[in-house]
């Protein structure tokens, strides 16, 4: 959702910028600008559309140059892609970048017309550019810090005024903004990719917090202007991270990254073959307090979520809710002391998720957060919490985090289920064992991907599709559903297979092909007869099941075998495919695939 950069130091300014909104591409991408002190004077470059595109506008007309600036690279909220409305804003002697939505921009922008003043674009930014401009007396600092009281909504912003060409202001309040520590040089960012090249010491500004950035270091001040100590962070990503590493695209690299990344987050949790989250705060005695779990989340997470209620109520018989965290937060839910709030998020910053992770302990519940970003605002909120080790995900379709939630859910499921005595230490081994050998089960489909390739061929002339399955099958085929259409732009739906009758049966002709994923044993034969329905009204039917199924002809089109696995475990293998055929039905269509249209990586708007 935005992603802002800052720099101060001895380097050519524009190029650190340029270098690090790269970096942070994948938090919006319509729109992109930044703003250097050249000559003591503010010059500023934007424009609609990728990075690629102000580059080559810079080369027309001129790049700024000089060694103090900040940069910006947009996810429209208020006003439309364009030029006018790309940031930085300015308002007389204050040029801003700015992350969030400020909920109360009308009303100060009627203030501040009141005062006569005037405004180009349709955003809610220059609305705070202005504002601070009308406040501003000589003293950035008190400026923002009462300027801020005014503003409502989350949001983060890097400032440069024009009376202090030295230096860079910036504050956050809720969005997440960090303040990196070179050596001579510092910078601000709205996350670590953006800086790792130049350093990997950060402090991350908390709720209110102003940093100064200038030739001494960084300077932190609180919401009343006093200065405060904070303890420098550093970054253990590695610059190899964030490359693409010899693939074509961060998803294909990410989907290849699978096997560590569940290696990585679960083998620190497993002791003497059986689950321990013991360090993430969660113990069998914690675990038997639950009589009911809700697990809230977005998307592809909430997808995560929905394989997870599968796994726990089959292993632990406890009842599992799962709800978007944007129908959680007003439905007004049924949660209180006895049960577990399960929030669950790559990022750790969707809006809509920490509002429910903040509205479930109001109410009472224990809340455990599943994320992969270090220390990011649901993993500091969440009174228990289990790191995904997948790191940094950068392409927009999640593949990985998506993985490695599930891999924590199944090693959850196990400890809950032993917890509670529904399964015995036994069995739970046995479950463990599965779960490790997954990575390389995967690995040797990863070996493998000429048929999703060829799937992928005879999917791109589609409009519209629909993905069916049952039970574990049918959560899965949720994730494969939204994984196509985010990134091929084609229409697809996601429908429990013995459902189809009941309405949707009548959209299916030969334009519509079917993903049917069938893996689970006790409900494959019934999948199979939804089959022969949509296939006896004309529909392409590919599907995904064991090499070793024996599936008449006449009733499938093109088929994905998958090798033998356990049925509970098998929505890790079978994901795989399901992410290549999106992944290369997107890379036919000549799209975009690490930053399809109209999304962004980290919603931190609601
Ligand atoms: C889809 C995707 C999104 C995210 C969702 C939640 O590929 O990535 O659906 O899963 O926006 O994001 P996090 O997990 O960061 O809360």
């Amino acid at each position: 959702m935005c992603g802002i950069v800052g720099y101060v130091g001895k380097r050519d300014c524009t190029e650190v910028l340029l270098n690090g909104l790269g970096k942070l591409e994948y938090r919006g991408y319509d729109s992109a600008g930044i703003a250097v002190f050249q000559d003591g004077k503010i010059t500023v470059a934007k424009s609609k559309g990728r990075l690629k595109d102000l580059e080559e506008k810079m080369e027309r007309e001129g790049r700024p140059f000089g060694h103090v600036g900040i940069g910006h690279t947009r996810w429209a909220t208020h006003g439309e892609p364009s030029d006018v409305n790309a940031h930085p804003h300015s308002g007389g002697r204050v040029t801003i970048v700015h992350n969030g939505i400020i909920e109360n921009y009308k009303e100060l922008k009627d203030f501040l017309a009141g005062k006569g003043v005037t405004f180009t674009s349709d955003t809610d930014t220059e609305v705070v550019a202005k504002l601070l401009d009308y406040r501003y007396n000589g003293s950035p600092i008190q400026t923002i810090s009462e300027t801020v009281r005014d503003l409502e909504g989350s949001y983060s912003l890097g400032i440069i005024f024009a009376d202090h060409p030295e230096q860079v202001y910036a504050v956050r309040c809720e969005s997440p903004l960090i303040v990196g520590v070179g050596k001579g040089e510092s910078f601000i960012a709205s996350d670590v990719p953006a800086i790792i090249e130049y350093t990997r010491d950060y402090y991350l500004l908390e709720h209110e917090e102003i940093a100064v950035l200038d030739d001494n270091g960084v300077q932190i001040f609180d919401a009343f202007g006093q200065p405060v100590k904070k303890e420098l962070k550093t970054a253990d990503w590695d610059v190899e991270a964030i490359g693409k590493g010899g693939y074509a695209h961060f998803m294909l690299k990410e989907i290849h990254e699978q096997p560590n990344a569940i290696r990585n987050t679960i083998l620190p949790r497993i002791q003497d073959g059986l689950p321990n989250l013991e360090e993430c705060g969660i113990t069998p005695e914690v675990l038997r307090e639950f009589r009911h779990i809700q697990v809230v989340a977005c998307g592809t997470a909430m997808h995560a979520g929905t394989v997870g209620k599968y796994v726990i109520e089959k292993l632990a018989r406890v009842p599992v809710t799962v709800d978007i965290a944007s129908e959680f937060r007003y439905r007004e839910p049924l949660v209180g002391e006895g049960d577990l709030v399960i929030i669950i998020s790559q990022s750790g910053e969707t809006a809509d998720s920490l509002a429910a992770l903040r509205l479930a302990k109001s109410l009472g519940a224990k809340t455990l957060a599943i994320v992969n970003a270090m220390g990011s605002s649901i993993a500091r909120e969440a009174d228990m919490l289990i790191y995904t080790h997948a790191g940094p995900e950068i392409a927009v379709a999640s593949t990985k985090a998506y993985m490695v939630q599930i891999a924590v859910m199944y090693l959850f499921a196990f400890e809950l289920a032993l917890a509670v005595g529904n399964i015995d230490e036994t069995e739970c081994r046995r479950l463990v064992k599965l779960l490790q050998e997954t990575p390389e089960v995967i690995t040797g489909i990863l070996e493998h991907k000429e048929q999703t390739q060829y799937i992928a061929s005879s999917l791109i002339t589609a409009d519209s599709l629909l993905y069916i399955g049952r039970g574990l099958d049918y959560a899965l085929s949720m994730e494969g559903s939204l994984k196509l259409k985010e990134i091929s732009y084609i229409h697809s739906e996601s429908y429990a297979a013995g459902e189809l009758k009941h309405g949707t049966i009548s959209l299916i002709t030969e334009n519509m092909p079917v993903i049917a994923v069938a893996t689970q044993k006790a409900l494959r034969e019934k999948t199979i007869s939804n089959i022969k329905e949509v296939k006896a009204r004309g529909a392409r039917v590919i599907l995904v099941c064991r090499e070793s199924d024996n599936v008449d002809p006449d009733a499938v089109d093109l088929k994905f075998g998958l090798p033998e696995f356990d049925d509970l475990l098998m929505p890790m293998i079978a994901v795989v495919p399901l992410q290549l055929i999106a992944y290369y039905t997107s890379v036919l269509k000549g799209n975009d695939v690490d930053k399809p249209r109209n999304l962004a990586k980290s919603v931190t708007v609601e």
